[in-house]
């Protein structure tokens, strides 16, 4: 375990507010819990050549992801969010060899990394990768009566949560999980003043997914290795 830097005993009431804990705790659980093989960690790396760097999920993070995959036996995964295919190879790998995996993403310099990182995977072959606007990829999925997807996955530009949570849900059946990740941004969720569109497309995305008659939800806050944040996970009867 990485020593920690700060001096709050293991036992201090204020070590819970301690970021350096937190990523001492994920060190930790990560080390033990996750296999992170070469692939997953030049993926990870190459994220820093993208338009956001370092924006991919925790490791720990990715492995529940893949874990709810499993445990919800989705076999088709639609992601908002490539980036580097972080996240994306966690899902195919999650998915299996007979799943599959669509991943939107807005830029063709992301889009050239990630598929790097696919052949690299060897997941290529379940992974299809659309390049351009997320709302007009899923629209025109929508109208290519694609096949429906078991599990959905938001986790590109903010403001644009609710219009991915409605596409969503023209592609999703019954039964599907839907996750939308950093819904908390170190608590800024509950800053009002409505000034940050990006807070904006978290509540009201919140606020659709409350609003509707199909959808169960929670939403988890984590810390970690990424600071302070959290997932929304919602499921439709
Ligand atoms: C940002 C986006 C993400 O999806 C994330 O996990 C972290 C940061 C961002 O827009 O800065
Ligand atoms: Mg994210």
């Amino acid at each position: 375990m990485t020593e920690s830097t700060e001096s709050y005993p293991a036992t201090s009431p204020n070590r819970y507010e301690s970021a350096t804990a937190w990523r001492d705790v994920d060190a930790y659980f990560t080390k033990a819990l996750i296999t992170e093989d070469d692939v997953l960690i030049q993926a990870r790396d190459s994220s820093v050549k993208t338009t956001l760097p370092n924006a991919e999920v925790a490791a720990n993070q990715a492995a529940f992801l893949g874990l709810v995959t499993q445990i919800a036996g989705a076999k088709r995964v639609l992601e908002f969010g490539t980036l580097a295919g972080y996240s994306t190879i966690w899902f195919a790998r999650a998915v299996g060899a007979a799943g599959q995996v669509v991943t939107l993403e807005l830029e063709e310099r992301n889009a050239q990394i990630a598929r790097e990182n696919f052949t690299a995977a060897h997941v290529a072959d379940r992974v299809e990768l659309i390049v351009g606007p997320g709302i007009e990829s899923a629209q025109r999925l929508i109208a290519s009566n694609v096949a429906p997807f078991d599990l959905v996955f938001i986790d590109a530009d903010k403001p644009s949560n609710p219009d991915y949570l409605a596409a969503a849900l023209q592609l999703t059946r019954s039964g599907a999980v839907i996750i939308i990740d950093n819904v908390v941004r170190n608590g800024a969720v509950v800053d009002a003043s409505g000034t940050d569109p990006r807070v904006e497309g978290v509540r009201k995305v919140t606020e659709a997914i409350a609003n509707h008659p199909e959808l169960d939800a929670t939403a988890i806050q984590t810390v970690g290795i990424k600071g302070w944040d959290g997932l929304l996970i919602a499921r439709r009867r």
